[in-house]
């Protein structure tokens, strides 16, 4: 597109190009969860559909596995770093408050190109594919880098088993460029209501409560929760928001080939297939080997899918996410590969 194709607002079509996932070797099951915690496997497993997770080593930060991610996807895109026009960064377990993670990843990629991060709890990654869509369907950029990457073990409450069980390690990437058009990125639907915010937060560590030896004796720097609330607003919204962008599109779900939602809870996934009447074998669920990894679930359901050969060219996929915030968000793509 040139120019004046710009500014009469000719406008591509966007999608992903390549995936790419990295995750910690180590193993946190259950049975070393019953050591830590009042737990048992058996609850565990009926209650949230995990039996293990992955845990980040202590001298790992997050940019270590979103750089990982990104690698991979780059050399299965047969691209160089400095290809990339954008890298973001989806995560809220950033290596630090400042600089955004992004930067580190850029250093680390030896890539030349603007980055930030942008922090949507779980819903992160699909809220950042939804403005790399934006940036390469106006012509802004070409091809940018979308990694959603979170450690939450190193923000979780050790002694507090309603949520110490859920939350695991890792990092995915996708490339978004351009596409033929009518295929990538069809329409989003992605929301907030604040009112939630304090349903599950970190309290302590930013400008309300900065850490003091006091707040850091009290954990209020870890994630606190109430399980129920999260839970009733995830089963209600991940069916909502899916038929919301599935009707901006002109579709139905019987149109759904694949769904990847956000890897929190079998039960909530369930409550999702029922209300959209799918067959479990549209959902991809890998939530039983890595618990909830918040911005990378989606990423690495989604990479797991197409390295199994779940995912074929031109399949209508749904992406689903919800998390802190509250947020959520929903995306259907037209798989170009
Ligand atoms: N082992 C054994 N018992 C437990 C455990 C545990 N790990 N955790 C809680 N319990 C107990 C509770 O103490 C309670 O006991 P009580 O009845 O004597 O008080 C009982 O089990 C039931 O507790 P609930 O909290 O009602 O259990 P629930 O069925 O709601 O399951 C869970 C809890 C798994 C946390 C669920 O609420 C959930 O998955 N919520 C959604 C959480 C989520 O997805 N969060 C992430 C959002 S995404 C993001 O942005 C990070």
């Amino acid at each position: 597109m040139d120019e004046i194709g710009r500014i009469m607002g000719e406008r591509k079509s966007a999608g992903i190009i390549s995936v790419g996932s990295a995750v910690p070797e180590k193993k946190l099951t259950n049975a070393d969860l019953e050591k830590i915690v009042d737990t048992s496997d058996e609850w565990i497993r009926t209650r949230t559909g995990i039996t293990e997770r992955r845990m980040a080593r202590s001298d790992e930060a997050t940019s270590d596995y979103a750089t990982k991610a990104a690698m991979v996807a780059l050399e299965r895109a047969n691209l160089k770093p400095e290809d990339i026009d954008l890298i973001i960064v989806a995560t809220v377990t950033g290596d630090h408050p400042f600089p955004a993670t992004a930067s580190i990843v850029q250093q680390a990629l030896g890539a030349k190109c603007p980055a930030f991060d942008l922090g949507a709890g779980c819903s992160g990654w699909v809220y950042a594919l939804s403005v790399a869509n934006s940036f390469v369907t106006n012509g802004t950029y070409k091809k940018i880098l979308v990694i959603g990457a979170d450690l939450l073990t190193k923000i979780t409450n050790w002694t507090d088993r309603g949520t110490c069980i859920l939350f695991g390690d890792g990092a995915g990437a996708g490339i978004v460029a351009e596409v033929e058009p009518g295929k990538g990125m069809l329409d989003f639907e992605l929301g907030s209501d604040g009112a939630g915010a304090n349903v599950l937060m970190v309290p302590a560590g930013g400008s309300r409560i900065p850490c003091t030896p006091e707040v850091l004796a009290e954990k209020l720097d870890k994630i606190v929760m109430e399980g129920r609330e999260v839970f009733k607003f995830a089963v209600k919204i991940q069916g909502e928001a899916t038929e919301r962008v599935l009707s901006k599109c002109g579709m139905t779900t019987a149109d759904i080939d694949l769904v990847i939602p956000h890897q929190a809870n079998m039960r909530i996934i369930d409550s999702a297939i029922n209300r959209l009447g799918l067959p479990a074998e549209k959902i991809v669920v890998n939530l039983d080997r890595y618990g909830n990894t918040s911005a990378a679930s989606i990423p690495i359901a989604l990479d797991e899918a197409i390295q199994t050969g779940r995912v074929k060219k031109d399949d209508i996929i749904v992406t689903v996410g919800f998390g802190a915030g509250l947020t959520w968000a929903a995306g259907v793509m037209k798989w170009v590969y």
